[in-house]
């Protein structure tokens, strides 16, 4: 590793969950990496510490006008016990295309992966081995400068934070209840859907919320304009098979370029699937459902993984897809994916690295 990190080992080393009753992200492991960003020194400092509360200036940008972002990506551990990552080089060069959009300063790649492989190897005990878990890992960056003007910050810090995970949704890989939003929106174009950052999840709270106290999952978001084209499905990209060919969104600037996302379609196109990268309608969508030419629907993230979709609803019609049961594609590319990860299947593109 080119990079090395002051490591302090923590004194009091909490007790490990029970890998059966895991849920996403509740759970946070022994230590933490943080580096320090300032714009006569760079990035500096990194070390990996004691995972603990942060002291921060209450002005600190981040509090006030959101200037932030994050990431997602996991760790696993093989039956022989090796422990191996996906993709992290993407995270990184995902990293760097949103902190250009919120005027935050780049990390050099080679330095964004070395901090995930340090800190995840001081906690590789916290890498669960039960079926459907891994170590979700989550760097974020926040503007820690204390100033009330609206002005980029000149100071950041960049933490890297561990959750030993289970499924995303609580009810695990069972097919979700999804409501099309047709009030609010996520993202426009020129604006930060592409952009990994909280504010884009803040916003969508409001919705997600309605969705839920009425019985659903998550919602899937429409464009902002017309609010007629598909985007994406709450935290995740989502696919569509329509008479044997795949459809998802395209990159337009308004959708979450997902990494599950890109390696899914790699698969597909392998496996012999047309892959459409399209504007589609959600009237196009509920028309093949009523011709029966909808045969699955899934979204797809680091998060959920690959999660089937059960039910879609929209202004009063709900549309049952694949008798509510999972797809076989949806779980062939789930035992594909899971299994890439986890060392139980060939990586044949070269996208696993080890710790
Ligand atoms: C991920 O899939 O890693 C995400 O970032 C989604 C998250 C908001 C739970």
């Amino acid at each position: 590793m080119k990079n090395q990190f002051k490591i302090t080992l923590t004194t009091s080393p909490k007790q490990k969950p029970d890998p059966k009753n895991l849920t996403f992200g509740k759970v946070f492991t022994d230590h933490m990496f943080v580096m320090d960003y300032d714009n006569e020194n760079g990035w500096h400092d990194g070390r990996i510490v004691p995972y603990a509360p942060l002291e921060l200036d209450p002005a600190s940008i981040v509090f006030h006008y959101g200037q932030e972002m994050f990431e997602g990506l996991k760790a696993y551990k093989t039956k022989e016990g090796r422990v191996q990552l996906f993709r992290p080089d993407m995270n990184a060069k995902r990293t760097n295309n949103t902190n250009r959009r919120m005027c935050m300063p780049e990390i050099d790649e080679e330095l964004f992966v070395d901090a995930v492989k340090a800190v995840v190897d001081v906690d590789k005990d916290w890498i669960p081995e039960g079926k459907d878990t891994s170590l979700y890992i989550r760097p974020f960056m926040i503007g820690t400068e204390p100033k009330l003007g609206v002005a980029v910050s000149n100071t950041f810090k960049f933490i890297i934070i561990l959750s030993p995970v289970g499924p995303y949704y609580e009810h695990g890989l069972a097919p979700t209840r999804i409501y099309v939003e047709n009030e609010y929106i996520r993202s426009a174009m020129g604006g930060t859907g592409f952009a990994k950052i909280g504010g884009n999840y803040a916003a969508a709270m409001i919705a997600e919320k309605k969705a839920h106290d009425m019985g659903f999952d998550q919602v899937l978001w429409l464009d902002a304009k017309e609010k007629k084209y598909v985007e994406e499905i709450g935290t995740s990209n989502a696919f569509f098979k329509i008479d044997g060919e795949i459809y998802t969104s395209s990159l337009i600037g308004t959708i979450l370029p997902g990494i599950t996302r890109a390696s899914m379609i790699e698969v597909m196109k392998d496996w012999g699937y047309k892959v459409n990268e399209t504007r589609f309608t959600i009237e196009d969508v509920f028309k093949a459902g009523e011709e029966g030419k909808l045969e699955e629907v899934f979204a797809t993230g680091t998060a959920a993984v690959i999660s089937p979709v059960g039910e879609l609803f929209w202004e009063g019609k709900t549309l049952v897809i694949n008798n509510n049961e999972i797809g076989e594609l949806s779980q062939r590319l789930y035992d594909e994916l899971y299994g890439i990860q986890t060392g139980e299947r060939e990586d044949t593109h070269g996208w696993i690295v080890p710790v």
